[in-house]
């Protein structure tokens, strides 16, 4: 593999566990404010980050590359009000999608297509992460004042079940 596209693999692989450190420590803040829904999508959100940094590590595996495990970095934010981790998760996606799009275009210049073929997944999930957010804080933004909405949104996210990733490698 060129070596540019795998050291930026390995990095994500990083960057897609400190996604999911992030999204433990959203669904901890709800915990202590006793919205176990919301805890519960992030919670699933946090294992889906993991998938992702799995499917990278097998990936590189798989192409005879050596995988280097970095220390996870300390969740960084600091959360007061109720939407404080949606619109913080929102911008993270966001991140996110900046370097996935990063690799990719590395992948690209380097003419390694089946690289492009890999992430093209991780595109697509990208644009599904950040709809999910965006939907998130609109709906927070209908119903988060009112009490008795809030708890209906808090039963509806509690609903959300973790399912395996579609890629399989
Ligand atoms: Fe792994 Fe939320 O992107």
């Amino acid at each position: 593999m060129n070596q540019k596209v795998a050291a930026l693999l390995n990095d994500q692989i990083n960057k897609e566990f400190y996604s999911a450190y992030l999204y433990l420590d959203m669904a901890n803040f709800y915990s202590r404010k006793g919205l176990d829904g919301f805890a519960n999508w992030y919670e699933i959100q946090a294992k889906e980050e993991q998938d992702h940094a799995m499917l990278m590590y097998q990936y590189l595996q798989n192409n005879g590359e050596t995988v280097t495990l970095e220390a996870i970095a300390k969740p960084d934010k600091t959360f007061e009000a109720l939407m404080d981790p949606l619109k913080a998760g929102l911008e993270h996606e966001r991140y996110v999608t900046s370097l996935i799009n990063t690799i990719y275009e590395a992948a690209q210049g380097a003419k390694d297509f089946r690289t492009t073929q890999f992430l093209d997944w991780f595109i697509k999930e990208q644009g599904e992460e950040e709809k999910n957010s965006m939907d998130l804080i609109t709906r927070m933004e209908l119903f988060g004042e009112d009490a008795r909405s809030l708890y209906l949104l808090n039963s509806e996210l509690a609903g959300r079940v973790y399912s395996a990733p579609s890629l399989v490698l």
